[in-house]
């Protein structure tokens, strides 16, 4: 599907306050793959997904899409094949615009065609539908404008619309982190749901270790610019929190240094009460 060979992203090179964001990634994302990213702050998780989506350019190395190389390829040429989320709920959806006019601009994405053929009747019947799926009502506010919804209902809609055109590949960069607990549990929900109904391909960052563990079949720990981990399968299924941070000490050789990371860690785990 997506591979990325000896990926390096140098920000401010030559300079005094040059970061080495991305050091020589090799990394291969297969059909189905639902990959959780974890690590410390400023490792490079954010760069990684950027680089996949265009929205950074490399330094070195290549990256392909089903065969193709894609290396040169900008953001909005590999928008129709991949969607990405990041954690600002005002950042996937036009607040200005209504509800069906966002999703109409999502349906066009990667198509040479006016947005005023999109939103006809037929088509709003198929916004009604994905949009029955986030259980937020929103099939009954096509005519909103986005500005009205809650942070929740904004990242609902950013999903549905990431996944409308049935992406090659969806990039959630902790989309759940800027919500309160009840919204971030609402769009999890919804991210597995969308996840396994539309079978897609997809690589979540997280802060949530738990989340890390219970989502996905693949998970990836980053240090410094590297994947220090790329655990899959049954060995992933059997890890434990407390044994990733063991697995991540024991890989990078220094703590785990990410304050909401272990924060939360501490919280789930009732090691305070
Ligand atoms: N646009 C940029 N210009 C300069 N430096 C950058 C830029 N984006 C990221 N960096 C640097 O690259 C490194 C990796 O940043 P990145 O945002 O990818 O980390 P992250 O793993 O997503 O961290 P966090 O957990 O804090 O979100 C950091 O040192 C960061 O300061
Ligand atoms: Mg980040």
């Amino acid at each position: 599907m997506i591979k990325l060979n000896n990926v390096s992203k140098v920000f401010f090179p030559h300079t005094p306050n040059e970061v080495l964001a991305l050091n020589n990634i090799n990394l291969h994302i297969k059909p189905g793959d639902f990959i959780t990213v974890i690590g410390s702050n400023g490792a490079g998780k954010t760069t990684l997904l950027k680089v996949i989506s265009g929205a950074e350019t490399v330094n070195e190395g290549r990256l392909t899409l089903a065969g193709k190389d894609i290396t040169a390829c900008p953001e909005h040429e590999r928008a129709a094949d991949i969607g990405r989320i990041d954690q600002n709920p005002l950042a996937g959806t036009a607040a200005e615009m209504t509800i069906e006019e966002n999703l109409a601009l999502a349906f066009l994405r990667g198509k040479k065609r006016g947005l005023g053929q999109a939103v006809n009747e037929s088509r709003r019947q198929c916004f009604r539908q994905a949009l029955a799926e986030t259980r937020l009502g929103l099939e009954k506010r096509l005519q909103a404008p986005v500005g009205t919804l809650s942070g929740g209902q904004r990242q609902a809609l950013a999903l549905v619309m990431a996944t409308l055109a049935l992406p090659k590949l969806l990039l959630l960069d902790e989309h759940t982190a800027a919500l309160d607990p009840q919204a971030a549990r609402q769009i999890m929900a919804l991210t597995a749901h969308l996840v396994q109904t539309k079978n897609l391909t997809t690589v979540m960052i997280t802060h949530n270790m738990e989340h890390a563990l219970r989502f996905g079949n693949r998970l990836i720990m980053m240090h410094r610019g590297r994947i220090i981990l790329d655990l899959a399968g049954e060995e992933k299924a059997q890890l434990t929190v407390p044994q990733l941070i063991e697995k991540f000490s024991a890989a990078s050789g220094e703590d785990f240094a990410d304050d909401r990371v272990l924060l939360e860690t501490v919280h789930q785990n009732n090691v305070v009460a």
